[in-house]
């Protein structure tokens, strides 16, 4: 039996697709994730985000406006320590709503249907993203220099259906 999000996906695939065929080749623009090797770009410095702030960041990214504002190249920074980050893609992996962090409840949270994950795994404790078979928001993988710049360097996970 197909479930409704699983039918709401196709046809959100299907008409982006054919929207943007002529734009992008196809494998890309379905999965940007699943690329072999990403590149490292500097997104931020964590000098600039508060503890328990949050940053929005886009990755990989192109310089291209329609690309880099492609709900799935888009990823929260949530800052956990002096040194130290928590990075998520911001699609919800219900039905790919862009979450955000909520300081005062201490969770990652999607406006849509009420989801909520853990700022420490992005692990969905609540909504129907807790009912889906992967649980965890994917990861945005980065570095943090000297300096504190912090570097993304790729992605685990495959954005939208978690990991
Ligand atoms: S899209 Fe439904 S809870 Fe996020």
């Amino acid at each position: 039996m197909v479930d409704r999000r699983s039918v709401l996906k196709s046809l959100f695939i299907a008409s982006g697709v054919a929207a943007l065929a002529p734009l992008f080749p196809l494998g890309k623009f379905l999965t940007p994730e699943a690329q072999s090797s990403y590149p490292r770009q500097k997104v931020g410095n964590i000098n600039n985000i508060p503890i328990l702030g949050q940053l929005f960041v886009t990755y990989p990214r192109t310089g291209d406006p329609t690309k880099d504002g492609d709900p799935f190249r888009q990823f929260l920074i949530i800052r956990t320590g002096e040194n130290e980050v928590k990075a998520y893609s911001r699609v919800c992996i219900h039905l790919w709503c862009l979450v955000d962090f909520k300081k005062e409840r201490d969770l990652i949270e999607c406006p849509c249907h009420g989801s909520q994950y853990r700022k420490e795994d992005g692990y969905a404790v609540a909504g129907p993203a807790a009912k889906q078979p992967n649980r965890y928001l994917p990861i945005l993988k980065v570095e943090i220099d000297d300096e504190g710049n912090i570097y993304a360097i790729g992605i685990e996970g495959e954005i939208g259906y978690g990991r």
